[in-house]
């Protein structure tokens, strides 16, 4: 059988990766976070010399760089950065980067390699529509803006630090705009995913029902 790509895309902060890692554990497929890929190459950028505004030399570096994903883990160079790569400062300029069209080709062609030979659930914002489209079956996840920007606040009150909510807002909007309006692979629902509005639900009840259109589908994944 070929191998089975299960994608879930959808605005920040909806609650897809918590929803695609705790479905890998359930079916037993492997787990890969698109965006931190994104993430771990705007960690090189702003840790390097280089101006965020030099398209050239960003598209330079993303033809070069190491990035990996495994067990869970985003690697840069070989080292791990899964806690770098949620710092503000990556917050506030990730979509910038990934809205560069040649950044996105080889980041693209690292996610696929990534990929080859392996049963996964990747999370991300074009998974369904540019990096697999022909993925088994392909999630849509999403919720209001007032949801995702309380999440978001919970988390960071979580780890010890204050937040404002309506600048999480702001942010979030921002972000949002930027992907979503982009002329490369914009944010957006594949005509074959399945949507599901994930405010007001809790993860359990959002990881259920999206084990229930696998299974329709006919997935014959073990474990569900
Ligand atoms: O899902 P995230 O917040 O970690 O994503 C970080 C950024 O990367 C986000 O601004 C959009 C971008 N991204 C993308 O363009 N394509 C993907 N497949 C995943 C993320």
């Amino acid at each position: 059988m070929d191998n089975r790509v299960v994608a879930i895309d959808g605005p920040a902060g909806a609650g897809k990766s918590t929803i695609a890692r705790l479905l890998a554990d359930r079916i037993k497929y492997t787990y890969i976070d698109s965006g931190a890929m994104y993430r771990a190459l705007t960690l090189k950028v702003l840790d390097s010399s280089i101006n965020i505004a030099d398209t050239k030399e960003i598209i330079e570096i993303s033809k070069e760089v190491d990035i990996d994903f495994m067990d869970k883990c985003i690697y840069l160079d070989g080292k791990v950065v899964d806690k770098q790569i949620r710092e503000e400062r990556i917050n506030k300029n990730v979509s910038i980067i990934a809205a560069i069209p040649d950044v996105r080709k080889n980041i693209v062609r690292i996610q696929r390699r990534i990929s080859i030979g392996k049963n996964v659930v990747m999370d991300g914002r074009d998974v369904g529509t540019v990096i697999f489209p022909n993925a088994f079956i392909k999630f849509f996840i999403t919720a209001s803006l007032e949801e995702r920007a309380m999440r978001r606040c919970a988390e960071i009150e979580a780890s010890g630090m204050s937040v404002d909510l309506q600048d999480i807002k702001c942010q979030i909007e921002k972000r949002d705009y930027t992907d979503s309006t982009r002329e490369d692979s914009p944010l957006m629902q594949a005509e074959d995913a399945i949507l599901i509005d994930t405010s007001g639900k809790s993860i359990e009840e959002v990881l259920q029902v999206v084990i229930n259109f696998i299974n329709l589908r006919g997935g014959d994944i073990n474990a569900i």
